[in-house]
């Protein structure tokens, strides 16, 4: 039986599109997990969104959704796209389960856990009175805050009041304490201190577990005025997704507890003081790890689509490539601490590494087997060898063990690095060995084939390396150097010589063509300078028939139309209304109009509001047209139907 490894990322909240933050904590995890597999471990990698809370609620209704319906757009997309999950799949996310807050059987569960805190009397009933911030939902002492604002987000906090349920959490302080402390539980170290030294040394308080506030959460079962705080309904998902206290799965005896929460550094206080504290209070194991990675920043802050700076992971994956981008996130910032996102980075990266050294090394190999021997090595002798085949040998034989030993300790951008020494190291060798002067001479054709060989071996362990990050790039270079599955397989990355020798390449596309940078740059900051989406318009509040029926809609004829004097926007309309007597109406679209191609249409307008004034003009009523961004419509139609008909 294999070896399991259970690995998560936090679950997302769904109250906006995701951005490239986002994205980089998913990819990073995918990346890991795809490294287990590839050593051979039964891997369950779990993602999923965090549906619940104020947050949520409030953003439902600002749009005049259902909290549900809002989730649902933004998780499943709308008509199919745009969601999370379509952010996942573009990405090549490899998750095994998909978790869902509003899930039935992860509300169920929730409930059955709070219900098992609060018999074993680590959750009672107090008054909550404090300083919250409503967007993070959190609570915070005064000494938390930062001048004054929430620690986690810099916004202001509000006083609050309520009857609610509180757990325990400073009975679990001292062992909280020693499993941060003396324990690998929490990396990098440099987490730890942050804990012991913010939170727990200045006194762990018991924590606030339910809201009455708002009513967009998981009900306390035994209390249903009260919601579920959402960090304990959030945080549960590790265990309810595995089938905990439900039937929906079954695999918790066999994942749990989790080798590794990978998670934000700013959510590393609920993973490593409240989560374990809860699973003490349940008399679960303890996840063997939390990892918390830094963040990825955008001109120095954090990215967030209130700022308004954030980076489309749609539009760069549509532009660079999925791999490409995924490259980038790893290969670019150390996953412990933060980076600043730049796009001039990421095209300098995606250039350099893979177009100039990876794809060019594949492109050339393939290419000369293909020129000298019509794309099949000839079986060769073990010829004399140069000190460079041997250190190229040596480089590459090694190169498994050191990247192991970097990705077990979650050193995403030093393993990756690794590789490319590797492969700039047989790029040089191209240049030493000069396959295009050894085919000159018949006599070399047996160290030809053997220069040739050496790339192709190199290119075939790098290139299975590269599965956990660019994983639909690493196969089409495997595929073009002839390998085939099995010569992948983990206990063949260390050991020199497993290609055939007579191997036959095919040559495929361009792994990763060069991008023009100046070209692009001009284009991206182009495309930051359009306005962000717009957001869909919600339906308004409801309006009876009665007052819809009160608004006299009317078709006219334009009899003439000019435009105001000193006005850039009026057009001064004369109209047929049916009445007899012609009407003057003044609207405002001359910048989208010429006043003569509008005479004699058919339109729309609206008789009964009262006159206005505008530049000295009277206007009695207003014309209908429709309105998006810079796109305006007025509203016309075929001259078959009378001047005065009704719209009803
Ligand atoms: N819903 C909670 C997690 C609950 S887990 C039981 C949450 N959601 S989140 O959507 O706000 O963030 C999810 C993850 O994305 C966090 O780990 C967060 O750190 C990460 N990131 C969000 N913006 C990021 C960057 N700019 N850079 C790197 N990671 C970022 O927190």
């Amino acid at each position: 039986m294999k070896d399991t490894f259970y690995i998560t990322t936090p679950i997302y909240y769904p109250s906006d599109k995701l951005h490239i933050g986002h994205t980089y904590c998913t990819v990073a995890t995918d990346a890991i997990a795809r490294y287990k597999r590839l050593k051979g471990y039964d891997v369950m990698f779990l993602t999923g969104t965090d549906e619940h809370g104020q947050k949520i609620e409030e953003k439902a209704k600002a749009v005049n959704k259902t909290p549900k319906q809002f989730v649902d757009d933004i998780v499943e997309g709308i008509n199919g796209e745009g969601g999370i999950l379509q952010l996942w799949k573009l990405m090549n996310i490899s998750n095994d389960r998909f978790v869902r807050t509003t899930d039935d059987y992860h509300v169920e569960s929730v409930q059955k856990i709070f219900r098992k805190m609060y018999e074993n009397g680590d959750i009672y009933k107090g008054a909550y009175k404090g300083l919250y911030c409503t967007p993070c939902e959190s609570f915070w002492t005064e000494s938390q805050l930062v001048d004054g604002k929430c620690p986690d987000c810099g916004r202001d906090v509000k006083y609050a009041e309520e009857e609610a349920y509180f757990f325990r959490l400073s009975k679990y302080a001292d062992r909280v304490r020693d499993l941060l402390v003396n324990t690998d539980f929490l990396e990098p170290r440099s987490r730890v201190n942050e804990m012991v030294k913010n939170f727990i040394d200045p006194g762990l308080e018991d924590l606030c577990v339910s809201r009455t506030s708002f009513t967009w959460g998981i009900p306390v079962d035994f209390d249903p005025g009260h919601v579920v705080y959402v960090w304990v309904d959030a945080l549960s998902n590790y265990i309810t997704a595995m089938g905990y206290d439900n039937d929906r799965y079954n695999d918790y005896d066999k994942y749990w507890p989790a080798d590794v929460h990978i998670v934000g550094k700013e959510i590393v206080r609920f993973h490593s003081i409240i989560w374990p504290a809860m699973l003490m209070s349940l008399e679960l194991p303890l996840p063997k790890k939390v990892f918390g990675h830094g963040w990825l920043l955008l001109d120095g802050g954090k990215m967030s689509k209130s700022k308004g700076n954030v980076v489309d992971p749609y539009v760069l994956a549509e532009r660079y490539g999925v791999d490409s981008l995924r490259y980038f996130l790893l290969r670019e910032f150390p996953f412990g601490s933060d980076g600043s996102f730049s796009n001039e980075l990421l095209i300098t990266r995606i250039n350099t590494d893979l177009a100039n050294d990876f794809g060019n090394l594949v492109s050339r190999s393939v290419a000369m087997i293909g020129k000298y021997y019509g794309g099949k090595l000839p079986v060769f002798d073990d010829c004399n060898t140069e000190v460079f085949d041997s250190e190229l040998i040596e480089l590459v034989s090694g190169l498994r063990d050191r990247y192991e030993e970097k990705m077990e300790a979650f050193a995403l951008q030093p393993a990756f690095a690794e590789v490319f020494k590797v492969i700039s190291r047989a790029n040089k060798y191209i240049d030493e060995t000069q396959p295009w002067i050894l085919a000159k001479d018949e006599a070399n054709k047996n160290r030809l084939a053997q220069v040739l060989y050496n790339l192709i071996e190199t290119i075939r362990i790098c290139a299975s390396l590269l599965q956990p990050v660019i994983p639909d790039s690493a196969v089409k270079a495997l595929g073009q150097i002839g390998a085939v599955e099995g010569n992948w397989d983990w206990d063949k990355l260390n050991v020199w010589g497993v290609l055939a020798k007579d191997t036959a390449v095919n040559k495929g596309e361009v792994l990763f063509p060069r991008i023009d940078m100046a070209k692009e740059l001009e284009l991206l900051d182009n495309l930051n300078k359009q306005p962000a989406e717009p957001e869909s318009d919600p339906v308004l509040p409801d309006v009876t028939i009665d007052q819809f029926a009160a608004c006299d809609l009317r078709i006219c004829k334009v009899l003439a139309c000019e435009k105001v004097a000193k006005s850039d926007k009026l057009l001064k309309f004369s109209l047929d209304d049916g009445s007899g007597t012609p009407r003057q109406i003044l609207s405002g679209i001359a910048k989208y109009y010429k006043p003569e191609e509008l005479v004699g249409k058919t339109v729309v307008a609206i008789l009964n509001l009262p006159a206005r004034k505008m530049m000295g003009l009277e206007s009695n009523g207003m014309l209908i047209s429709a309105e998006k961004g810079d796109k305006l419509n007025l509203l016309m139609l075929d001259d078959s139907i009378p001047a005065g008909a009704r719209i009803c």
